[in-house]
């Protein structure tokens, strides 16, 4: 009987496995929940706060509400970056679909859907939503908005080597668009709790692979093999 129930679990896990990474019933409140091209974000509204950061301009200060552990992770790491000289600023938080969609539409008068696609998720389908995931500035490319010169900038260099610490990883890094579906962005940042942050900064990982290997290990000690 036990070995039967065993085999069924087995199973289903395997199952998943075979889908690669897809979890069809997410639990909106996990924060390694995966939301990309392939995985809606949560539509049951989450509790957010307002992390006591400064907004990048005035009229972005009710644009970044986060998750209450999210939120003080923030705090943290942009008090952290002020004690090494180093201003952060928060542009871009919470978004509801609403919100995501009039930025893809945007986007859309200016390009095609595909290229569209690569640089901003479709509503329903961005991380913003899950409000796990803020996009950040620093003082140096202030007034530049959301660019590449700010992950060359010491600001942007500093949150890539020490975001983990405070459970965020840079959720689009530049070597892994294949796998993330979107163009590298160093300003957009992703909370995962620090336990997954510091293996995805050690590993060199993504949240899709990091979840696969957590997975795979799951499964192997389901069957009694050593990860
Ligand atoms: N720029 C990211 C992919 C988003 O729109 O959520
Ligand atoms: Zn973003």
């Amino acid at each position: 009987m036990l070995r039967g129930l065993t085999s069924l679990v087995l199973g289903a896990a395997m199952m998943f496995e075979s889908w690669g990474y897809m979890m069809p019933h997410q639990d909106p409140t996990d924060m390694l929940i995966l939301v990309n091209k392939d995985h809606k974000a949560p539509a049951i509204p989450v509790s957010l706060v307002k992390p006591d950061v400064p907004p990048t301009r005035d009229v972005f200060s009710e644009n970044i509400y986060m998750r209450p552990e999210a939120a003080h992770a923030l705090e943290d790491m942009f008090d952290a970056a002020a004690k090494e000289g180093l201003t952060l600023y928060a542009t871009s938080g919470f978004r509801s679909y609403a919100t995501q969609k009039a930025i893809f539409d945007r986007k859309l008068k200016k390009m095609s859907e595909k290229k569209a696609n690569e640089i901003v998720a479709k509503p329903g389908y961005s991380e913003h939503q899950s409000g796990l995931t803020m996009d950040i500035e620093g003082k140096t490319t202030l007034n530049t908005g959301l660019t590449y010169e700010f992950g060359e900038s010491p600001e942007g260099l500093w949150v890539k080597e020490n975001c983990h610490t405070f459970g965020f990883i840079i959720r689009y890094p530049e070597d892994k668009t294949d796998i993330t579906g979107y163009t590298y962005e160093p300003w957009h940042l992703r909370y995962v709790g620090t336990d997954a942050a510091k293996v995805i900064y050690e590993q060199d990982a993504t949240l899709e692979e990091y979840l696969r290997m957590l997975r795979s290990s799951r499964i192997q000690q389901m069957k009694g093999e050593e990860p």
